[in-house]
């Protein structure tokens, strides 16, 4: 087969590092994946500005109708993020028109992941999205291949890499909320709006992800109980440290005979256990089965370099023809359900 064409929307800091990283590892992805991968059309609202990569080879389109008909990109890549305007229309119109889709998009798979999973089904076009959980950790791989044949009692664990990147240096240093929190905005962790990580929203789009792959149905999104790292102060840290814990922003989904409770919080974790040792802008994804037992995978939930990784790894999928549906082995015809604390049950 001739190359696999990519057409990327959206060239902020993971944009730019796929870029980067498809020229830097073109000889072992080429060996990998069987064929090259290669950028052949980018779509982005600045056409102008310097984003230290060149973009001359590729063609430019100002929508992304234009980038999703065109005849010479063969995967569409989504690197805009959001739930909902053009990020949505992309993915759905690629879906719709048969075109396979490679998205970092949390908000999008955990809002509205049922549906893109039966249009992708109904046109057979593969929608991965790797890179949407816990940056450069092989989260979705893990859980949805990985672990398959096992029941998984709970899953979640360290999930936003700013929340861990803040609380770690206010530990640390002492240093207050608001100039840690500049600071992981400039090395590109935050999100656009940076609310969406502090106040514990983007830690639940990816657990209700890992919830809905790793217990069979898709977790509706706004049943997850969610609270963010706002109110936590040097008083919190100063008792932690007392008391022998350490403050860490969880997510945490368990399952039980009566349904799926789903929460993000930050928690007291005893300073010895390992998800303490997790620090800065790592991210931590835990889980226990019945047969596998627990696990741990730790690395880098944030940044260009982490993200573009795992968005290649899907892409080597695609060239090969390896891609598998989105919820993994179980249908797409499952119904969504509620989080519901235990306690209400
Ligand atoms: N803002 C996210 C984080 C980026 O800090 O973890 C990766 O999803």
């Amino acid at each position: 087969p001739g190359p696999l064409r990519l057409g990327v929307a959206g060239l902020g800091t993971v944009g730019a590092g796929l870029i980067s990283l498809l020229r830097d590892n073109a000889d072992i992805i080429t060996a990998r994946a069987g064929r090259p991968i290669e950028v052949t059309a980018v779509a982005a609202r600045d056409r102008h500005r310097d984003r230290g990569i060149d973009l001359s080879r590729f063609r430019w389109h100002d929508t992304v109708a234009g980038l999703v008909s065109d005849p010479d990109v063969d995967v569409v890549v989504e690197l805009i993020g959001g739930a909902e305007g053009t990020a949505r229309e992309l993915v759905e119109s690629a879906l719709a028109g048969g075109k396979p889709v490679v998205t970092a998009n949390k908000a999008l798979i955990a809002l509205h992941g049922d549906r893109l999973a039966r249009l992708s089904e109904q046109n057979r076009a593969p929608l991965l999205f790797e890179a949407a959980v816990a940056g450069g950790i092989p989260a979705i791989k893990t859980v949805r291949e990985g672990l398959a044949a096992d029941r998984l009692l709970w899953i979640g664990g360290i999930l936003n890499g700013t929340c861990n990147y803040i609380l770690t240096a206010m530990r640390e240093t002492g240093r207050d909320f608001a100039d840690v929190l500049a600071e992981a905005q400039a090395l590109g962790y935050a999100e656009a709006d940076p609310s969406t990580d502090v106040d514990g929203i983007d830690a639940a789009h990816k657990l209700t992800i890992l919830a809905s792959l790793a217990f069979g149905n898709p977790v509706i999104f706004e049943s997850v109980h969610v609270e963010g790292i706002r109110r936590i102060g040097a008083l919190d840290f100063s008792f932690a440290r007392t008391l022998g814990y350490r403050i860490k922003l969880i997510g945490l989904a368990r399952q039980s005979e009566n349904g799926v409770e789903a929460r993000v919080a930050p928690c007291l974790v005893p300073e010895t256990s390992p998800v303490a040792q997790v620090d800065g802008v790592f991210n931590a994804v835990i889980a226990e089965g019945t047969y596998v037992g627990r696990l741990m995978v730790e690395g880098r939930g944030a940044g260009a370099g982490p993200t573009a990784s795992a968005v290649a790894a899907d892409l080597i999928d695609l060239a090969r023809d390896t891609a598998v549906p989105v919820w993994g082995t179980r249908t797409t015809a499952l119904t969504p359900v509620h989080s519901r604390p235990v306690s209400e049950r």
